[in-house]
């Protein structure tokens, strides 16, 4: 069966499409699977409505994608995961299912989904996609932002352009948590902070479209003084998340969202702590370094 693809955005008609006509929780013909690669290949983030998906439902769609990455990103949940390492919990909940205290330093490390992000940007080799899938949504709020990085690269003007193309930034969780306070960090959790290197602006290696590569994580661009590179950056995110390059989802209970980590950014909206948000993330983990895909 082939899914139907209706774009959701009035902004941008070639960014955000709804997916219908298509069961995760089965096995996929090849076709339908080379379908959704090209949707995604078009819209960058997907929004399939009424996906009931147990994990291992979502980890094995998940798998048709690429290899999944594990879940040690989040060094606050390591010792006490809820969720299989294949899952990334993007929840207030905690081991036994009860809700996070307003003051959790887990719940506060995960504050960090609150700034413009691409997933795994603080990794060597970043992740291609991500899945999200929402088991329980507050009442109200809890909405999640998304930004066309093709569309903001696009709108550029030619001078930053040639400004950013060839610049290597580097990325680390040290950069996005140190801007919401958190300065002191375990031995083991610097270890996994050593800054990576990635291209500020690559070319999609199945599309071609060329994008800028921005995230919170990025704290330094090479060769140049850290408060110009942390300018130059915040200047080029403000650019890249202006209203005509985003879309804001508002979440439905059993919505799965794919989105393309190459191309977009995204951030959580937040909610209220006295309501319990269940989400679940699988991570597409990347093939190549960014910087094997920058534009000549
Ligand atoms: C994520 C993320 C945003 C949200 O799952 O990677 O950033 O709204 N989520 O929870
Ligand atoms: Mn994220």
């Amino acid at each position: 069966m082939t899914p139907k693809v209706t774009p959701l955005n009035p902004k941008l008609t070639d960014f955000v499409a709804k997916v219908e006509g298509v069961s995760l929780a089965e096995t996929l013909a090849s076709e339908t699977v080379e379908a959704l690669f090209n949707a995604l290949d078009t819209f960058a983030v997907l929004v399939f409505p009424n996906q009931v998906l147990t994990d291992e439902q979502h980890i094995r769609f998940s798998r048709y994608f690429g290899d999944l990455e594990l879940a040690t990103g989040d060094y606050m949940k390591q010792d006490d995961r809820r969720l299989q390492m294949e899952l990334n919990d993007i929840s207030n909940l905690d081991r036994s299912g009860g809700k996070m205290d307003a003051d959790d330093p887990k719940r506060l490390f995960s504050l960090g989904n609150m700034l413009w992000h691409s997933d795994s940007s603080f990794k060597a080799i970043p992740a291609q996609y991500s899945i999200l899938s929402a088991k329980i949504i507050p009442t109200t709020d809890g909405d999640t932002e998304f930004a066309d990085m093709r569309a903001a690269w696009n709108a550029l003007d030619e001078k930053t352009q040639q400004k950013c193309l060839g610049q290597v930034a580097r990325h680390s969780q040290l950069y996005s948590r140190g801007e919401l306070g958190f300065t002191e960090f375990r031995e083991d959790q610097q270890q996994a902070m050593i800054p990576v290197r990635q291209a500020l602006v690559r070319r999609h290696p199945r599309t071609k479209n060329i994008s800028l590569y921005l995230s919170a994580h990025a704290g330094m661009i090479e060769g140049w003084t850290v408060p110009e590179s942390r300018i130059f950056l915040k200047r080029l995110t403000e650019h890249a998340t202006q209203r005509e390059f985003t879309y804001r989802h508002k979440w439905r209970v059993n919505d799965l969202v794919i989105w393309d980590n190459q191309a977009t950014m995204h951030r959580a909206m937040g909610y209220d702590n006295k309501e319990v948000r269940d989400m679940r993330r699988t991570t597409i983990a990347g093939v190549t370094s960014s910087l094997e895909e920058m534009p000549a």
